[in-house]
């Protein structure tokens, strides 16, 4: 391995574990309606149950996007012509070296720059591509993308993926939030790639958050094994089901964890004791799925226009170029 091509920096500030997760458990669980950011399910077993989401028949997103990457890397490489891609939530990196294909034909890429939570998920991702692609510095950051972004010292022009519609994940309010982050972030000749589920059937949508081999339920109860692990919790996953539903209203797919019985939960790193009823939910997720006019419209409100709108053949996943206003 190559190893100086390849460097994984932590820039989570000191003491993210204890301090964020005790925080965002003390202020998502003690009260109804309880609910826990979704980047807690990301540990090792969450970051490779997603994976095996991702190859599920229900689960069509990561192929209706494959397609547009397929379909449209080469124009995207023609037209940014980017020095570093900067890639946030990389995951596996999987649909991303389509990218990296049209890129580094297209002579202009010389660095990529994945940042992702999940440190395991980084390193093995990294150190594959580090390997499969000999013209690149892979420089990876385990950072949370919520927290600001440490983007500075990479060589522009830069371009900034965001896929799997992992945007899907903040509410209105933390997509505002992320939009303003963004802005400060990057510069004029930047342009980001933002994936985006679209609406859809309902029945397609919640299907593919309840499928039928149950991997999403054990990616949903994942969370409840970081807990007891990280916070020494006696959560039970067997005393609770899988949900998952379509709230039309919001237009977002809901997952939530709901407790089969009455009992009571402890959590002893921070001293509390949750009495949840029988049937109480605990929202674990948003998937909120998007239409072209509203999330032009919030982009637009965010300090971005969108170039190009790039849509799968049957038109369930959109793949957009926004640049900076
Ligand atoms: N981009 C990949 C993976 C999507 S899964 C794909 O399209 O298939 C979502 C990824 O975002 C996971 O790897 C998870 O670890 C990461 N993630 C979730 N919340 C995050 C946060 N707040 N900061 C940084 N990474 C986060
Ligand atoms: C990462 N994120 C966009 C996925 C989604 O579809 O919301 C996570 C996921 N949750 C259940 N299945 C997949």
């Amino acid at each position: 391995m190559p190893e100086s091509r390849f460097t994984l920096d932590d820039r989570l500030p000191a003491g993210y574990f204890t301090d964020s997760l005790h925080s965002d458990v003390r202020k998502g669980l003690t009260d109804p309606p309880r609910s826990l950011p979704p980047k807690w399910f990301y540990d090792k077993r969450g970051s490779d149950l997603f994976e095996e989401i991702t190859r599920l028949p229900e689960y069509y997103p990561t192929r209706a996007e494959q397609e547009i990457l397929t379909r449209r890397a080469p124009e995207i490489a023609a037209v940014t012509r980017p020095s570093t891609l900067i890639e946030l939530g990389s995951g596996s990196s999987r649909k991303t070296r389509t990218l990296l294909d049209a890129l580094t034909a297209g002579g202009s890429l010389v660095r990529y720059a994945p940042l992702d939570v999940s440190a395991a998920a980084l390193a093995e991702a990294g150190e594959a591509i580090c390997r499969d692609y000999p013209g690149l510095t892979v420089s990876a950051t385990v950072a949370d993308f919520e927290g600001g972004l440490p983007l500075s010292d990479e060589p522009g022009p830069r371009l900034l993926a965001f896929l799997g519609s992992t945007i899907g994940n903040f509410d209105a309010a933390q997509r505002r939030a992320f939009y303003r982050t963004l802005a400060l972030s990057l510069s004029s000749d930047d342009v980001l790639l933002l994936g985006a589920d679209l609406v859809k059937d309902p029945d397609v949508l919640v299907r593919a958050y309840d499928d039928s081999r149950g991997v999403t339920a054990d990616f949903n109860k994942n969370v409840l094994h970081v807990l007891n692990r990280e916070l020494g919790a006696d959560f039970d996953p067997g005393a609770f089901d899988h949900v998952a539903l379509w709230n039309a209203d919001e237009e977002r797919v809901e997952m939530r964890l709901r407790s089969r019985t009455a009992q009571t939960v402890k959590i002893p790193d921070l001293d509390l004791s949750l009495d949840l009823a029988a049937g109480e939910d605990l929202r674990t997720e948003l998937s909120c799925k998007f239409r072209r006019e509203s999330l032009t419209a919030e982009l637009h409100e965010g300090g971005f226009t969108v170039r190009q709108w790039w849509t799968d053949q049957d038109d369930r996943f959109a793949l957009l170029l926004v640049v900076p206003n």
